[in-house]
């Protein structure tokens, strides 16, 4: 069934080095050319650092990636970091990444990189488990230890996803597992959601009904633009306290909208997280999963750049979305300042991280009201995007695969 991309392991990670040859390339080159003078000790330095590249990615990607190099890799990050500007960089271990957790933020493109690791899991024969709770991502003591004990369990190399914020596996003296996950922009999150929840997505209007079948016409058919100015719960605090609490974790205080919340979500980000990015980067959030996490993500960008995996994300577009007014915007980003303060954090993360591995950032300045929110007022065009998955995208993924 999975003949069309069952390459020779040897076969992808060929192409993944001339994947990294090309961007590589063009970045040293252009920087060669700039002077308009030819520099042949230039030039030879360039191939020489190029095939240097290659042929240490293709060792690296050979072995599996050794743990050493994912933490050299996490070393050498720490020394250029936000936090380090402050203090020591934590000395945390990376463990061996055969065992990894993706607990998979709303509306962030999740159902999109669930569907490419389901592909990717019979391919590189990872246990891959999905969770089908969507509305639960607090637990009690009991229920984390039932879970961690449940994860743990699971043979691996695995990957275990599940709409829930961070677990703390080692306050229980479990082993660690390393996590992964992709954030947005905070108000497209939102809007995104709020419309979502309302009219559903590309699969009609019976969808909404299924999803949602007790919301009243009053609250389906509200303005956004009044809930957020007239202060309803929904577009009001802890309400759109939504993706910090994702990265915190289950103490009662991470839903509190406030900066311990935001600084242990850091924190965590730095010490626990092998890898968060961005929904508006998300080719490059692939390349860099198949860089740092090879036996599960190699070849990724072959099934996400298929035409056939291409035009099932123009298909899952949130409907009858329209962006609220600035007056809006400027009142619910005032009332989400941390968690714009954490996804500035974390997009400057993954742009460092991109850095270091050799791909160009489209790297805007940070971006701060008024000139920001007119920006966002134009930015209304959706990336992938995500709900819970059904079986019957894992069935239409498969037989669009089978088909290209
Ligand atoms: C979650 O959804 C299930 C059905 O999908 C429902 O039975 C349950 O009550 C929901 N739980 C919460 C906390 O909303
Ligand atoms: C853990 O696994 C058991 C047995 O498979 C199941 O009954 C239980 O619901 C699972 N718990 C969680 C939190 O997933
Ligand atoms: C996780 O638990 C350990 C051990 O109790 C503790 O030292 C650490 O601060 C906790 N981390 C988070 C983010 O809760
Ligand atoms: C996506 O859909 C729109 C309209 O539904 C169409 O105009 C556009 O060509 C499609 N794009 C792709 C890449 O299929």
């Amino acid at each position: 069934m999975m003949k069309n991309f069952s390459g020779s392991p040897l076969h992808s990670n060929n192409q993944t080095s001339n994947h990294f040859r090309e961007r590589n390339n063009k970045q040293h080159c252009l920087l060669w050319a700039v002077p308009l003078r030819f520099s042949l000790r230039g030039y030879g330095f360039c191939m020489a650092t190029l095939f240097l590249f290659c042929f240490g990615s293709l060792f690296y990607q050979l072995n599996g990636g050794p743990p050493e190099i994912l933490l050299g890799i996490r070393q050498y990050l720490g020394k250029s970091t936000y936090l380090d500007d402050h203090r020591q960089p934590p000395p945390g271990v990376l463990p061996f990444p055969s065992q990894v957790v993706y607990n998979r933020v709303g509306k962030c493109g999740s159902r999109t990189v669930v569907i490419l690791l389901r592909l990717l899991s019979e391919k590189h024969q990872f246990t891959l488990v999905s969770s089908d709770i969507h509305n639960k991502t607090r637990l009690t003591t009991y229920e984390q230890v039932d879970l961690m004990k449940n994860i743990t369990n699971i043979p691996q190399p695995y990957l275990y996803t599940r709409h829930v914020h961070y677990l703390n596996f080692s306050r229980f003296r479990v082993e660690q597992p390393v996590y992964i996950n992709i954030i947005r922009d905070p108000i497209n999150r939102f809007v995104s959601n709020y419309f979502f929840r309302r009219f559903g997505d590309w699969r009609g209007e019976q969808n909404h009904l299924i999803r949602t079948p007790s919301m009243k016409d009053d609250e389906r058919y509200l303005d956004i633009n009044v809930c957020i100015l007239e202060n309803y719960p929904e577009c009001s605090n802890p309400r759109v306290f939504y993706i910090i609490p994702y990265f915190c974790g289950q103490h009662p205080q991470c839903r509190e909208p406030g900066v311990w919340a935001l600084e242990r979500a850091k924190q965590n980000v730095m010490e626990n997280y092998l890898l968060v990015g961005i929904l508006e980067e998300l080719e490059d959030v692939l390349v860099l999963l198949e860089r740092l996490l090879p036996h599960y993500f190699t070849g990724v960008l072959d099934i996400f750049k298929s035409p056939h995996f291409m035009k099932m994300g123009n298909m899952t577009g949130t409907v009858r979305k329209h962006t609220p007014t600035l007056e809006a915007l400027q009142v619910l980003y005032h009332r989400m300042r941390y968690e714009y303060e954490f996804y500035d954090f974390v997009r400057n993360q993954f742009h460092l991280t991109k850095k270091k591995i050799g791909l160009k950032s489209i790297s805007k300045p940070p971006a701060y009201p008024p000139a920001f929110l007119q920006e966002l007022a134009r930015r209304t065009q959706e990336p992938l995007e995500e709900d819970e998955e059904l079986d019957s995208d894992l069935e239409n993924a498969n037989s669009w695969l089978v088909q290209s």
